[in-house]
C-alpha cells in the first residue's frame, strides 16, 4: 500500500509589546524557505500585563515553540519550566520550546552577538579588551557567550557605577570582568572592542564617555535600522570599524531556529536581504 509522506508544520511566533516592526517572521521564513522546513510564523501583540495568558493559549494550540521580545524576557523566564545556563546567567529567555509537558527556556541573544563577530565579521575575542558600555539586561544577556570567547578582560561601564561593578561580580566566575562609571574611561588605556549595550541610541542620545577611547577600537552598536549616535561617535573618532546589531538580530534568530529545528540556516545571504529591506 502506497504510504503519503507527511510534511511536518512547525508552528511559531514571537511575542512582545510593540510587536508590529518584528523583522523575525520574514527572517524565519528565509530560513524556512532554505532549510525546507515547514512553519508558520506569526506575530503576537501581548497585553503588557498579560503575556504568561497569550502565550499558554498560543502553547494550548499546538505551538512547537516561540520568541520573546521587549518587554517579555522576564515573563518568559517565569513561564520556562527548564533553562538553559545561558536563559539562567542572562536572568531572561527569547525563545522557549514546547517539549512535551515542557517549556524549555534558552537565551540565544548573546550567541547571536558572538557568532556576528566572530563568524560574519572575521573578529576573534580571545585575549582581546572588551568594553561594554551599559549595565542592564542587554549586557546581561551576553555577558556568558562573550566570556567563553577568553578575552583578556571585560570592562563594564555604566552611567550608574554600582550597577556595572554589580555585574562584574556577578560573572567574575566566567571570566576576567570589572566594573566602572562612565567617567572612568578616559582613553588612556586602549581597548579593542566597544558593545554599546545601552538603552541610549533609543532616545537618540550617546552614553557620556571620553572621545579617545574610540581611537581604533572595533566599535559594534546592539541596535540595528538605523546609524545610531554611537555609531556616528565611532566614526568621528577614528574608530577602525563600526557596526550594527542587524548580524546579531539574524544569528539570535538563527540559534533559535536550530533550536527548534535542528536545521542550521546560512545567515550571510539572510543577512544581506534583511539588510536591503531595510535600507
Ligand atoms: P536593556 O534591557 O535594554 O538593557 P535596561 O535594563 O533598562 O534596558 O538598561 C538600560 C541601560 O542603558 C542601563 O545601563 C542604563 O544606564 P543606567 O543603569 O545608569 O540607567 C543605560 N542608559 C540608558 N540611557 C542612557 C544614556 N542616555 N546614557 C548612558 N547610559 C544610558
Amino acid at each position: 500500500m502506497e504510504t503519503k509522506a507527511k510534511t511536518a508544520m512547525y508552528k511559531f511566533a514571537v511575542f512582545g509589546n510593540p510587536i508590529e516592526h518584528s523583522l523575525s517572521p520574514k527572517i524565519h521564513a528565509l530560513f524556512a524557505q532554505q532549510t525546507g522546513v515547514q512553519i508558520e510564523y506569526s506575530k503576537i501583540l501581548a497585553p503588557i500585563d498579560g503575556f504568561s495568558q497569550v502565550a499558554q493559549n498560543f502553547i494550548n494550540l499546538g505551538a512547537n515553540g516561540f520568541n520573546i521580545t521587549v518587554p517579555f524576557k522576564m515573563n518568559a523566564f517565569d513561564l520556562a519550566t527548564k533553562r538553559s545556563i545561558n536563559a539562567q546567567t542572562a536572568g531572561a529567555v527569547n525563545t522557549i520550546k514546547v517539549d512535551g509537558n515542557e517549556l524549555i527556556g534558552e537565551n540565544t541573544d548573546g550567541i547571536g552577538l558572538v557568532n556576528d563577530l566572530t563568524q560574519n565579521l572575521n573578529i576573534d575575542l580571545h585575549n582581546k579588551v572588551v568594553l561594554i558600555l551599559g549595565a542592564g539586561g542587554a549586557t546581561r544577556g551576553i555577558l556568558l557567550p562573550l566570556l567563553q570567547q577568553q578575552p583578556a578582560q571585560i570592562i563594564i561601564a555604566n552611567r550608574t557605577a554600582s550597577k556595572a561593578k554589580q555585574l562584574a561580580k556577578d560573572f567574575a566566575k566566567f571570566g576576567k570582568t570589572c566594573g566602572f562609571g562612565l567617567e572612568k574611561i578616559n582613553g588612556d588605556d586602549p581597548v579593542d572592542i566597544i558593545i554599546n549595550a545601552t538603552s541610549a541610541s533609543l532616545d537618540g542620545q550617546m552614553p557620556n564617555i571620553a572621545a579617545g577611547v574610540a581611537n581604533n577600537a572595533i566599535c559594534y552598536d546592539l541596535m540595528y535600522g538605523r546609524q545610531t549616535p554611537f555609531m556616528d561617535w565611532a566614526k568621528a573618532n577614528q574608530a577602525s570599524m563600526v557596526f550594527d546589531g542587524l548580524g546579531m538580530l539574524v544569528e539570535q534568530a538563527a540559534a533559535a531556529f536550530k533550536f527548534w529545528t535542528d536545521k542550521q540556516p546560512e545567515t550571510q545571504v539572510v543577512i544581506k536581504t534583511i539588510r536591503a529591506l531595510n535600507d
